[in-house]
């Protein structure tokens, strides 16, 4: 199959993310596109079988370059096989509150762009602490506090479920039509 992978990444770990699917579906024989999210992007999504759009949240909001690219081609991504992966901290977490943030944050989503993706994929990111100013630093190594995650910031933490994501990969691989993850 002729695969898109587009994503928008603020840190850098949904370019990880994006990076680890395009191996592992180049390694199952398709050929895949990986285009980082911009505001001049040349991209005919009518050429791919399939479409990943993946974008990381940011106090609530997805990359904005991303949801752009979803409010123009919303139409012909509604008829498409098009997954959106979604990366956060909240995917890690099973408390209800998180739960119920991640959903509307994604109903706001598919409200803003028009697009309704035929597979969801919630992915948890990572605390990128070497990455961040002194104030995100701050404000991360809080919530992670909050979360009984590490709050050690001379290194980064991962909570991506490679194995996850690996299993995502190999639906997209599939010629059976999307289905939702949950
Ligand atoms: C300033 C800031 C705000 C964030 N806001 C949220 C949020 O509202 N909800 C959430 O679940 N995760 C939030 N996160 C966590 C990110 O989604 C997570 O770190 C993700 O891995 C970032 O992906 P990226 O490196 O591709 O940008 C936030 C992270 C930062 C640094």
């Amino acid at each position: 199959m002729n695969i898109l992978i587009l994503f928008g990444s603020t840190e850098g770990q949904t370019r990880k993310i994006a990076m680890f699917l395009r191996d592992r579906l180049e390694k199952a024989g398709n050929k895949v596109r990986l285009v980082e999210a911009s505001e001049d992007m040349d991209v005919d999504i009518a050429m791919f079988d399939r479409v990943i759009i993946a974008a990381s949240l940011h106090t609530g909001d997805y990359q904005p370059a991303v949801v752009a690219f979803a409010t123009t081609h919303h139409a012909l991504l509604n008829r498409m096989d098009a997954a959106f992966l979604s990366v956060s901290l909240s995917a890690a977490s099973k408390d209800k509150e998180d739960v119920d943030g991640l959903a509307n944050c994604v109903a706001r989503f598919e409200a803003d762009t028009g697009w309704k993706p035929a597979r969801i994929e919630h992915v948890a990111g990572a605390f990128r602490f070497t990455r961040y100013d002194l104030m995100k630093r701050w404000a991360l190594r809080y919530i992670a506090w909050r979360k009984g995650q590490s709050t050690d910031t001379s290194h980064d933490h991962e909570l991506t479920d490679w194995d996850a994501l690996a299993r995502f990969a190999a639906a997209i691989a599939s010629t059976a039509p999307l289905a939702p993850a949950r």
